[in-house]
């Protein structure tokens, strides 16, 4: 037994190299094995909470829950009393009591910490405004098998285009910098990455060898990447801005042209739901570079190993690391 540790997972570098890389590998087993691990026989609860709409989500929490051996509990802000203004550190305090963990959806970054600060069991970012650390995962087991393993990570050269404010600019940012990665983001003015990030970013790659590169170019992030990502212009709470975010990213958007300038056997991955015609067109997305769907479904496998590392650093027990 190892000494029991409280870990979170709110932002991308809450793991650093090597336990990313642990994490991901027994994402790899997860998926050759959907049985492999099933730490919460009990069944013990997890609440995976939503204050935002999704499906790839919600869909693989609840049945990884339910697979790990746990109860998922799914709770919508409209059916809790969190959606009706009760304190964070309040219904943290009283999840704490009964569940083995919990996973969230919210807005703002403050709100994940607040119920981590409340919970002795671990917590899970399942999307902020900030960062979408889960995706990330999936992201990255899904080039480290079509690139052989996930030793072959580091050093892979990612770009992202289109809204690089987003939560998926700044968690590509982070978890590549972690990863050891080359990673490229390209957006326009006005939509560039918080500059806080940028530089946690650019001190993580220096640690890991990997390196950090913001431009308005696309053509410039694109150039030889093994890796193209996007994600919508219109981010979940920004829906009142959609005619303001229509102009300014069409340089950015993924077509057969720019997919050109990438590696010849560079891969697609959009954490989805897409937008066909605006940031990525329907030659690209449904075209052979895409792997969307093994994306899509490795959330299950992603989310799963992350569960079991978490627990297995709760309790002590290194045999769920692995
Ligand atoms: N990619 C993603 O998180 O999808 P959902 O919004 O459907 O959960
Ligand atoms: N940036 C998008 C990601 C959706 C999974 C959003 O926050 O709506």
């Amino acid at each position: 037994m190892a000494t029991p540790e409280l870990r979170h997972m709110l932002r991308d570098d809450d793991l650093n190299h090597e336990e990313q890389k642990q994490v991901l590998e027994l994402a790899i087993k997860f998926h050759k094995d959907r049985f492999y691990h099933r730490p919460f026989a009990g069944p013990q609860g997890i609440a995976v909470i939503f204050d935002k709409p999704s499906t790839r989500t919600r869909s693989s929490f609840s049945i990884g829950v339910a697979e790990l051996g746990g109860y998922p509990l799914v709770i919508d802000k409209s059916g809790s009393q969190l959606g009706r203004g009760e304190p964070v550190a309040d219904t943290a305090r009283v999840l704490d009591r009964m569940a083995y963990g919990v996973v969230w959806r919210t807005f703002g970054q403050d709100r994940v910490e607040e119920m981590a600060k409340y919970s002795t069991h671990p917590v899970v970012n399942a999307l902020t405004d900030e960062f979408h650390p889960c995706q990330i995962l999936a992201d990255f087991q899904t080039i480290a098998e079509h690139r052989g393993g996930v030793d072959n990570l580091k050093n892979q050269t990612i770009a992202y285009l289109g809204d690089a404010a987003n939560n998926m600019a700044n968690s590509y940012l982070l978890g590549g910098a972690v990863a050891g990665m080359n990673v490229r983001v390209a957006g326009p003015y006005g939509y560039l990455p918080d500059p806080q990030i940028v530089a946690d970013a650019e001190a993580i790659a220096a640690e890991n060898g990997g390196s950090i590169l913001v431009t308005t170019d696309p053509k410039e992030a694109v150039a030889g990447a093994d890796c193209v990502f996007t994600d919508t212009w219109v981010s979940m709470g920004e829906e009142a801005e959609y005619a303001v975010r229509s102009k300014p990213f069409w340089d950015y958007q993924v077509n057969a042209d720019l997919m050109a300038q990438a590696k010849d056997d560079a891969i697609f991955q959009h954490c989805l739901p897409a937008y066909r015609g605006k940031e990525v067109t329907a030659e690209v997305i449904d075209g052979p570079q895409s792997v969307v769907w093994d994306e899509a479904g490795n959330r299950l496998h992603a989310q799963k190993a992350l569960l079991t590392w978490l627990a297995g650093k709760a309790r002590g027990d290194e045999s769920l690391l692995a």
